[in-house]
């Protein structure tokens, strides 16, 4: 799927710079799928820092899973007809993207929790087994895997960290015996029990009630807080990620259309799909509930198209937006990687990008 002309002025600036506790440089990944091949992510680079959260927004189907199960080292050849780019975590710069095998973790420093943890769980083991046999099987950057003794201390020492009351009980307890929330608890603390210097959260909370959903963000924020870890929060809700992000990148179309600090982002969106997004968000504060959608689709991922993948559900589209795809161009300035950035052929952040040289 190559658009017929690309915006070449000003791409979007791949990271370069050290101190980033991961760096994704130029990602691809196109999957194989019985009716044809889907261009799931087009190119993305970003990097976070140690400590940082970086929230990733975006409808259904805009690549978010796709991309970190991709950073991850998930995908083997089989699945991906395409993988290219690099990830950089730990001081090591993989270039070679596909897993030898299907889910065998790229890195120790990467760990990743998914929206649906009760699933997740071995259901025939207690929970205690299940953190204890991980504990025992890894090897955690201080040193070996542990002793049993040592692993099950280790363990009820983790699920103490995410705020689960009476620990030693817990880890006799089945998964079935254990509530939704408490469950996704519980995949922090495995998650997070090799001490990784990134954690991705697929969604962590889309399964839970709202009163659930904020506990797990303050154990997310907690635990950020006291490991220094950085997390890479991923949610279609811009409610989550306003209340635990840094930064926020939007994605569309397997592309990032838009990426700032969460104050710029939140205050003064630029791109015509994060205004649209933000305009659909319930606001929880106002007491609303339902959200409303973006009219239109998002773009047939099999197919090629020519222009911005948004133009046709876009309200501000012009003629150029049809024919020719924006890159993602610094708005204003600051550090290169942090910089505010939108994909957009508006003049407002099209002038504004032309304007600051890097
Ligand atoms: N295993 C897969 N095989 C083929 N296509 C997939 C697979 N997983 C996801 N996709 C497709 O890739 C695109 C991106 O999906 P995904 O990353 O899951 O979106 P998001 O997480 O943003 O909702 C979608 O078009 C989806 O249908
Ligand atoms: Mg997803």
């Amino acid at each position: 799927m190559q658009p017929a002309r690309t915006d070449s002025r000003r791409p979007d600036p791949a990271p370069v710079a050290s101190g980033y506790s991961l760096i994704v440089r130029d990602l691809h990944v196109h999957l194989r799928s019985r009716h044809g091949t889907v261009h799931a992510v087009n190119g993305i680079s970003f990097a976070v820092k140690p400590g940082e959260i970086l929230g990733i927004v975006g409808e259904s189907g805009s690549g978010k899973s796709v991309a970190m199960l991709a950073v991850m080292g998930f995908f083997d050849r089989e699945a991906a007809r395409l993988i290219s780019g690099s990830v950089t975590v730990g001081g090591t710069e993989w270039r070679e993207l596909a897993a030898p095998d299907p889910w065998s973790s790229r890195s120790p420093e990467l760990a990743i929790i998914f929206q649906d943890a009760v699933s997740s769980l071995n259901p025939v083991l207690t929970v205690g087994s299940q953190m204890t046999d991980t504990l025992m099987a890894r090897q955690p950057k201080s040193g070996g895997g542990m002793p049993r003794p040592a692993a099950r201390r280790r363990a009820a020492e983790l699920l103490d960290l995410v705020r689960i009351p009476d620990a030693a009980r817990c880890l006799d307890l089945y998964p079935h015996q254990l509530s939704g929330g408490m469950c996704q608890r519980v995949m922090i603390a495995m998650a997070i029990s090799a001490d990784p210097s990134v954690l991705i959260a697929d969604e962590p909370t889309t399964a839970l009630d709202v009163t659930v959903q904020s506990q797990i963000l303050d154990v997310l924020l907690e635990i950020r807080q006291r490991t220094g870890m950085s997390i890479v929060m991923i949610s279609h809700d811009f409610g989550v990620i306003a209340r635990v992000a840094d930064r926020v990148q939007v994605m569309y179309a397997g592309r990032i259309v838009e990426r700032g600090g969460v104050d710029d982002i939140f205050s003064r969106p630029q791109h015509p799909y994060t205004r649209a997004l933000l305009a659909c968000s319930p606001r929880i504060d106002r007491g609303e509930q339902a959200s409303q959608i973006i009219p239109g689709a998002p773009p047939d991922m099999r197919l090629a198209f020519a222009g911005c993948p948004f133009a046709a559900r876009c309200a501000e589209v012009m003629g150029v937006c049809r024919r020719d795809e924006p890159a993602l161009r610094p708005v204003g300035s600051g550090a290169v990687l942090e910089r505010y950035a939108a994909s957009c052929w508006l003049p407002r952040i099209a002038d504004a990008g032309n304007g600051d040289g890097r």
